[in-house]
């Protein structure tokens, strides 16, 4: 079984395995330099596989460190992902290049905003996060923004920097994935998408989020205002049907276009 997942998971690497070992710190490799050999390699891959290289929980399967309960230490690992690349991709193919700016809350290590950078290649990319720790991507098209989404006063002051306008062409909610939160950030953030636009939740919990679930599944049972309500569009959820969903109960994706 081992062997059997290594080698599906060796069909996703474009890289030497040797190369596995490499952070996504500038520091050490040049991915995100302009015209470098990543580049070159990177732009045609599918968004999947770019999960997969970037180690997000995104992909289907991805390599992690994890903790062994058995061997009582912690070990290299592949692992099962939420699976979203094909949704993502069936979503935004055809309209990769005209993507051209993008909010991403919740950016970790940058494994997903590293993704995207790749995927969507004309896209600037705005990160919202609480911490930039671990984070150690540097490309011209991604901008670090300390924005904590449960705070509205803190959202409201980032769009009114006027780097935001009128003018997302998609929304991630991948942060705190807490219902208020995500309410909060959708009340503030939906307006700012451009028509045709889509907003992703991710990783919704039918008992954690239930609220946020009720609204998605019937609008008129909204706490949000009537001129954000009046504006949702159609709508795709995808549910992930890996076994491990089962006992994780965060598996709902939801997409949310603006009319
Ligand atoms: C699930 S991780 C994001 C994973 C990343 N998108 C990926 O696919 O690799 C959640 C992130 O949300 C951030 N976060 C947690 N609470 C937050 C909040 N209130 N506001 C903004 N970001 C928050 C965490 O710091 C963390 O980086």
């Amino acid at each position: 079984m081992k062997k059997l997942l290594k080698d599906q998971f060796a069909k996703y690497i474009p890289l030497p395995e040797n190369n596995y070992e490499l952070d996504l710190s500038a520091e050490y490799h040049d991915y995100f330099k302009e015209k470098s050999y990543f580049q070159k390699i990177c732009q045609n891959l599918s968004l999947e596989q770019l999960f997969t290289m970037f180690k997000t929980d995104k992909a289907q399967i991805y390599y992690r460190v994890v903790y062994s309960h058995r061997q009582k230490r912690f070990v290299r690992s592949i692992v099962e992902g939420h699976n979203y690349g094909g949704t993502y991709e069936k979503i935004f193919q055809k309209n990769r290049k005209n993507i051209k700016k993008i909010i991403e809350i919740g950016s970790l290590e940058g494994g997903s905003t590293a993704a995207f950078h790749f995927y969507f290649l004309n896209a600037k990319i705005h990160c919202l996060d609480i911490s930039f720790d671990r984070n150690k991507i540097v490309s011209r098209r991604i901008t670090k923004h300390y924005v904590d989404q449960s705070d509205e006063e803190q959202l409201k002051s980032f769009i009114n920097n006027k780097l935001i306008k009128n003018d997302l062409d998609i929304v991630i909610d991948d942060g705190s994935h807490k219902a208020n939160d995500i309410l909060i950030t959708f009340k503030n953030l939906f307006p700012k998408i451009k028509k045709n636009g889509w907003y992703v939740i991710e990783d919704l919990s039918k008992s954690w989020n239930k609220d946020v679930l009720k609204f998605l599944n019937n609008k008129k049972n909204t706490i949000l205002p009537k001129n954000v309500n009046n504006k949702i569009g159609r709508i795709f959820s995808k549910r992930s049907e890996k076994s491990w969903s089962k006992n994780n109960k965060q598996n709902y994706v939801y997409f949310i276009q603006k009319k």
